[in-house]
C-alpha cells in the first residue's frame, strides 16, 4: 500500500510525506530534482522511493503514467500537490511560461489521477491541492487563479464519479511556503490570514476522511468562499487588485 505525492520537495508536499509516511508501505516522492529527493529519502528513511518526473514534460508525465500502469501499485492515497505560481499580467508571461504552468498545475494532476484511480483501493483518497484563489477570478494571477478552479471543479466531480474514492480539493488561503515572495518591488509583502504548511496538511486529512470534497482550513478563508458565493466577483475583483496594486 503506497502513497504518491508530487512536489513532495516542497513544502506542504514534505508536510504530506511526514504526515503519511507512517500510514503507508512506502511514499512514491515525485519531484524533478534528483538532490532534492535524495535529501528527501535522508529525511526519512527507506520508506521514500523517489520519482524524478518534470512535471511540464509531456514525454515525462506519461512516461510515469506508464510506469503506474506497469507496477500496478495499492494505492492508499494520491496527492498532486506540486504547482507553479507568479504574480504578474498576463502580457509579461512567456507563451512557454503559460505552457508549464497549465502543465504541471493542471495537465499533470489529471493524467495522473486517470492513471492512479484504477489502482486505488477502497476508501482510499485523492487530494488535488487547489487554492483559494479558485473561488473568484484574481487578475495578476489569473493564470494561477484559473488553473486552480479547474483543479476545483476537476476533482469535485471526480468525487462523485469515483465512489470508493475520496477526491477532495484543497484550498487554502496563503500558506507560508517557499512558493511566496517576501518582498516585490522593494516593499515587504503582507499576506492576510497566512497560515503554516502543517495546518493545511492537518486539515486537508481530516476532511478527506470526514468525506469532504472541499478543504479550507481556516475561518477566514471558509468566509472568504462565502463572500465569493454572495457578492458579485467583479465586486471581489476591485477589492482584490486594490490590495495588490502595491505589488504590481
Ligand atoms: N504557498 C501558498 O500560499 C499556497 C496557497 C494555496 C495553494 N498552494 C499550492 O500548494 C502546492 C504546494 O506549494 P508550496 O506552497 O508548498 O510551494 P513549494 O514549496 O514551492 O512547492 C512546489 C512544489 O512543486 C514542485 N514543482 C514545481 N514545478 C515542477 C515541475 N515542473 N515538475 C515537478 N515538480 C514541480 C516543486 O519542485 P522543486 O522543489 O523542484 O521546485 C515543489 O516540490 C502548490 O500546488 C501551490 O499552488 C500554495
Amino acid at each position: 500500500m503506497i502513497a504518491i505525492i508530487t512536489g513532495a520537495t516542497g513544502d506542504i508536499g514534505e508536510e504530506f510525506v511526514r504526515k503519511l509516511i507512517g500510514e503507508v508501505d512506502s511514499v512514491w516522492a515525485v519531484g524533478r530534482s534528483e538532490n532534492k529527493l535524495s535529501s528527501l529519502k535522508d529525511l526519512f528513511g527507506e520508506k521514500i522511493i523517489p520519482v524524478k518526473v518534470d512535471l511540464s514534460d509531456k514525454d515525462e508525465i506519461f512516461g510515469f503514467c506508464r510506469k503506474i500502469e506497469s507496477e500496478k501499485p495499492s494505492i492508499k492515497y494520491l496527492v498532486n500537490n506540486a504547482g507553479t505560481a507568479k504574480l504578474a499580467p498576463v502580457s509579461v508571461f512567456t507563451l512557454e511560461e503559460i505552457s508549464d504552468m497549465l502543465d504541471i498545475n493542471d495537465k499533470a494532476a489529471t493524467l495522473i489521477c486517470r492513471a492512479c484511480i484504477p489502482y486505488m483501493e477502497k476508501d482510499s483518497y485523492i487530494l488535488n491541492i487547489a487554492s483559494a484563489s479558485a473561488f473568484q477570478p484574481n487578475p495578476y494571477i489569473a493564470l494561477y487563479s484559473a488553473s486552480k478552479a479547474y483543479l476545483l471543479s476537476f476533482t469535485r466531480s471526480l468525487n462523485v464519479e469515483n465512489e470508493s474514492i475520496t477526491c477532495t480539493a484543497v484550498c487554502p488561503g496563503w500558506v507560508d511556503t517557499k512558493m511566496l515572495p517576501k518582498t516585490n518591488n522593494g516593499k515587504d509583502i503582507k499576506y492576510p490570514g497566512m497560515v503554516t504548511a502543517s495546518k493545511v496538511v492537518e486539515s486537508a486529512l481530516k476532511d478527506c476522511k470526514k468525506g469532504k470534497d472541499v478543504s479550507v482550513c481556516s475561518f477566514y478563508y471558509r468566509y472568504m468562499r462565502f463572500l465569493s458565493k454572495v457578492t458579485p466577483h467583479k465586486t471581489l475583483m476591485k477589492f482584490w487588485v486594490k490590495g495588490i496594486q502595491q505589488y504590481i
